[in-house]
């Protein structure tokens, strides 16, 4: 099976959330996905906020973030701010927002988000496919720059180049899978114009990441996966999901038991440095700093 063919396959196996992906606001996002118990972004939290430390040069240095698969700004806005998961979800799925129009969303959020405090000195670029939710995530004042494009299928627009040129670390939860090494192919030439970015990526243990981990190999990157630690991306959203899932777990030698068997799918964390700074400190020491 061709690398295409076995994303294909696998995206089947998860429920189609096409659907709150490119709202003009959070709302159906939030409220949808906290049926489900979506948690990754809230997880990463931690291990982006370690790597953001390590990356900042000097106490005043910004650091700079490219989100890939960013959405509504859920990771910006999580690691710009004081807030978690829980916070986000009683935010946009409150009844104060139940009954406006998009357009107040998006003026309430730009009050909302511009009065809290920033603790991290970050600047966020998130990429999406999905163009309304990137345009609310500017326009909200959660991402400094959105690039609504598609890598899978397109190149990036030319003149974002510069602006791609300095950015420190690359994440993602929830996205690889939809984004493939296509994506990277397209990403490297122009990130590692000046000092190669670390590549931190969340990706559900359904995913085979070897053929981002072999892209990245080409441009001198080493790939290092957190042994023994696995993440809650979300509940299954039905039986047939978690069945589905199972089987594809188990036809990739992947024992689900005990963990996708008891009702989550679940994610482990890759991180990708340029070869010299993986061998200077392994990802278990790094973490634990
Ligand atoms: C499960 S959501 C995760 C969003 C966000 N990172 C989070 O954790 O809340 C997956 C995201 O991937 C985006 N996506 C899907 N295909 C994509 C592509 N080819 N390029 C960029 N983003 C894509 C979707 O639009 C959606 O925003």
């Amino acid at each position: 099976m061709s690398d295409d063919a076995v994303f294909e396959h696998i995206n089947e196996a998860k429920a189609n959330m096409d659907h709150i992906y490119n709202q003009p606001d959070p709302r159906t996002y939030f409220r949808e996905l906290r049926k489900l118990g979506y948690a990754i972004p809230g997880l990463a939290k931690p291990i982006f906020q370690k790597l953001i430390s390590h990356l900042r040069r000097w106490p005043d240095d910004r650091v700079r973030l490219l989100d890939l698969g960013c959405s509504y700004g859920v990771n910006a806005a999580l690691l710009k701010h004081d807030l978690s998961m829980p916070d986000l979800y009683e935010h946009w799925d409150s009844k104060a927002l139940s009954d406006v129009t998009s357009e107040e969303v998006v003026a309430q959020d730009r009050r909302f988000f511009g009065d809290l405090d920033e603790p991290e000195d970050i600047e966020v670029i998130g990429l999406d496919q999905a163009e309304s939710a990137v345009a609310f995530a500017e326009e909200a004042g959660l991402l400094d720059e959105g690039l609504a494009v598609n890598l899978e299928t397109e190149p990036l627009p030319g003149p974002v180049r510069e602006e791609l040129a300095p950015v420190d670390l690359v994440t993602s939860t929830g996205c690889i899978g939809y984004v493939t090494e296509k994506s990277f192919d397209r990403l490297l030439p122009v990130v590692t114009q000046g000092r190669p970015p670390w590549m931190a990526n969340f990706v559900l243990r359904l995913f085979p990441f070897e053929p981002i981990e072999a892209t990245l190999s080409d441009w001198g990157y080493v790939t290092e996966k957190l042994e023994g630690r696995t993440f809650v991306q979300r509940q299954f959203a039905s039986a047939d999901e978690q069945e589905r899932v199972v089987e594809q777990l188990q036809e990739r030698g992947i024992d689900p038991t005990g963990k996708e068997t008891e009702g989550h799918l679940l994610a482990e964390f890759y991180l990708s440095r340029p070869s010299d700074e993986a061998a200077a400190t392994p990802i278990e020491q790094l973490l634990r700093a």
